[in-house]
């Protein structure tokens, strides 16, 4: 291993002292992130690259927010009359009707998804990807349906038609190329360590990690001023957004996202994961909530793609203890997500949301 130049590692250190301000530095976990940190941005500084090419776009440090313009609300107030959650895709509807009615059967399944030619071409690119890892390729929705199950495919319907929400968010606030970066792979994280762990239906982590922060999205497309301010509010006072967020609207991302999958008519379990993925504690779901929680982490403390967070979130030791990952898991499972991210998001991710993105590093 080549030793880094003393001043670049004096560098790199100070930034890890200020990008996991709010985490114990003291926990295995989080100290095992920042070596991982350490060694990941002298390499990207040993290549000539600049750090942090996925920190959030805003230079908000300069911009003075005024507390008293903010007007904390009730988010069922809210709900009610400004916000509007989206719905989803109509296949969509359709394929919750099919996986309820007792009658259906695979090939029920099947004929409805290749009803939606670009909807069945996702599905076949993801599942022949290097993330699922069969050995043989899967050409026809049919023959995913034997090999994957309906249920899992279900999800992964799920999955793409999300993704094709929310065209009119301001490139100002985030940058969904790399939005979607941090939900997928913290989705990919989830389920490997679902895997570790021989859970059964693991695309339902995929899916969770996917939806974990999409509050966000509703934040940033209906409350485009107020997210503006949460963004410099957090930047300024160099705390966590979802700190910021409740102090500027009254709520976070978490609650919204929360109850956007129940309007979704999302099975409650996801829905509680995604309200307590910042607070398992809380959750009613501790294992699936506890593993959401520490991919989420994990993707943040990486820099692979981002929400809109400019810090790694502190993490929950009992969350961590509930996951049964280890230090050494973690690395492999950082390592093994981040030679398979672009793939999958590649496949994932619509050409025109990534059309977009502006260049802002
Ligand atoms: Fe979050
Ligand atoms: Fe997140």
């Amino acid at each position: 291993m080549t030793r880094t130049d003393p001043e670049i590692a004096d560098r790199i250190k100070k930034d890890i002292r200020l990008f996991f301000r709010h985490t114990d530095l003291k926990h295995e976990a989080i100290r095992e992130l920042a070596n991982l940190y350490f060694q990941q941005e002298a390499a990207k500084q040993a290549d000539g690259m600049q750090e942090g090419a996925a920190s959030p776009k805003v230079p908000l440090e300069s911009e003075h927010v005024d507390e008293a313009s903010f007007h904390p609300v009730d988010l069922d107030t809210l709900l009610r009359t400004e916000i509007k959650l989206p719905s989803l895709p109509t296949i969509f509807s359709q394929i919750i009707d099919l996986m309820s009615d007792p009658n259906s059967d695979a090939k029920d399944f099947s004929n409805l998804i290749s009803k939606d030619p670009a909807l069945a071409a996702r599905l076949l690119k993801i599942v022949n990807s290097a993330f699922y890892g069969y050995r043989s390729k899967i050409d026809t929705i049919s023959h995913a349906v034997m090999i994957i199950g309906t249920s899992e495919l279900y999800s992964l319907c799920l999955s793409t038609s999300v993704l094709t929400l929310f065209h009119d968010i301001p490139s100002t606030l985030v940058d969904m190329s790399s939005f979607w970066k941090h939900s997928i792979g913290c989705g990919m994280i989830a389920k490997k360590i679902a895997a570790r762990r021989g859970e059964t239906n693991r695309e339902r982590f995929f899916v969770a990690g996917l939806l974990h922060d999409i509050g966000r999205l509703i934040i940033y497309s209906s409350l485009p001023d107020q997210a503006h301010d949460m963004l410099s509010y957090a930047a300024q006072k160099k705390d966590l957004l979802y700190q910021a967020e409740t102090r500027v609207l009254g709520f976070h991302h978490a609650e919204i996202g929360g109850k956007l999958l129940k309007k979704w008519k999302l099975p409650g379990k996801l829905a509680d994961v995604v309200r307590f993925h910042h607070h398992p504690e809380e959750s009613t779901e501790p294992l699936d909530t506890s593993i959401i929680h520490v991919s989420d982490i994990l993707m943040n403390a990486m820099k692979l793609g981002s929400s809109g967070e400019r810090f790694v979130p502190p993490l929950d030791p009992v969350a961590w203890k509930t996951t049964g990952l280890t230090v050494d898991m973690m690395s492999v499972i950082i390592e093994e997500t981040a030679s398979q991210i672009e793939e999958v998001s590649n496949i994932l991710i619509p050409r025109k949301q990534k059309d977009r993105t502006q260049r802002y590093y």
